[in-house]
């Protein structure tokens, strides 16, 4: 089958500091791919340029095909991937389901004239958007959760919200950076199952996270890099094995 991704070749410099060294990762359709190293390995770096949010300074991305090496960020979004954020980002004075309605996509740009054009259309819609944030709420367990402000909840479940938000928009490939990281074990679970449901719906993951034996329970395949560079490559009992691994995980 042919990847969802294919990063070829790609450098990326801050001043000094190489932040990607000639990196290159195929990331299967319906896969669920984790992504661990230490702290300045360049792992957001690497969401950063696949998501256009940094231009890359030399090699290709492959998406489906299209080559998002020079597109801008909406456009990649538009194409199908979105992201959390270690710092979540979401809207904390708003409620859960206005989190999950303003992440559907291509809301914004025909709003204002269908408002005056298309009364009708305009309430269908939101109906619409009402009716598949509640299902995909009901879906993540959450959705007694609906009508709560972000800010009355825990981290943990505010994580869970960033990826009900991520799934909102309706993007093939997501990319989480720290879905699980520093949250309780009972949320952890929660998380983790919800990711693990979504390759047979057609999702594709690549994952950055510190938890490794979260990493080890949700992964097909786990990569481990430093310096900007893919030190290891494999299944997750293989990687965990690796003497570079052991060694950074153990220091
Ligand atoms: N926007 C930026 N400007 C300057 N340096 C950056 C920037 N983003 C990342 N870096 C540097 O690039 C390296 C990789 O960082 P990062 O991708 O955030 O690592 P990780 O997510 O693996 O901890 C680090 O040395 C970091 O300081
Ligand atoms: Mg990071």
């Amino acid at each position: 089958m042919k990847p969802a991704l294919n990063i070829k070749s790609v450098n990326k410099k801050f001043d000094g500091t190489v932040a990607l060294d000639d990196f290159s990762l195929e990331i299967p359709q319906n896969s669920i791919t984790g992504i661990i190293g230490p702290n300045g390995a360049g792992k957001t770096t690497l969401f950063n340029v696949i998501t256009g949010f940094l231009p890359l300074d030399s090699g290709k991305i492959i998406y489906n095909g299209k080559n998002l090496s020079r597109m801008p960020s909406y456009k990649i979004a538009r194409a199908g991937i979105a992201r959390t954020f270690q710092q979540l980002r979401l809207i904390t004075r708003m409620t859960v389901l206005d989190n999950i309605l303003l992440s559907f996509q291509n809301q914004a740009g025909e709003y204002l004239k269908n408002t005056f054009l298309f009364p009708g259309r305009v309430k269908k819609q939101e109906r619409k958007n009402r009716e598949k944030a509640n299902e995909l709420l009901a879906f993540m367990g959450i959705e007694e959760k609906a009508g709560d402000l972000v800010e009355d909840l825990s981290y943990g479940q505010q994580k869970m919200i960033s990826l009900a938000c991520c799934l909102a928009s309706g993007a093939d490939l997501l990319l989480l950076d720290e879905p699980v990281a520093g949250i309780n074990p009972s949320m952890i679970e929660k998380i983790l199952m919800v990711i693990k449901k979504l390759p047979e719906a057609g999702k594709t993951f690549v994952i950055i996270e510190h938890n490794i034996e979260a990493v080890m329970r949700v992964c097909d395949r786990v990569i481990f890099m430093d310096e900007g560079k893919k030190i290891a490559e494999g299944d997750p009992e293989s990687v965990r094995h690796d003497p570079a691994v052991i060694e950074a995980y153990l220091e």
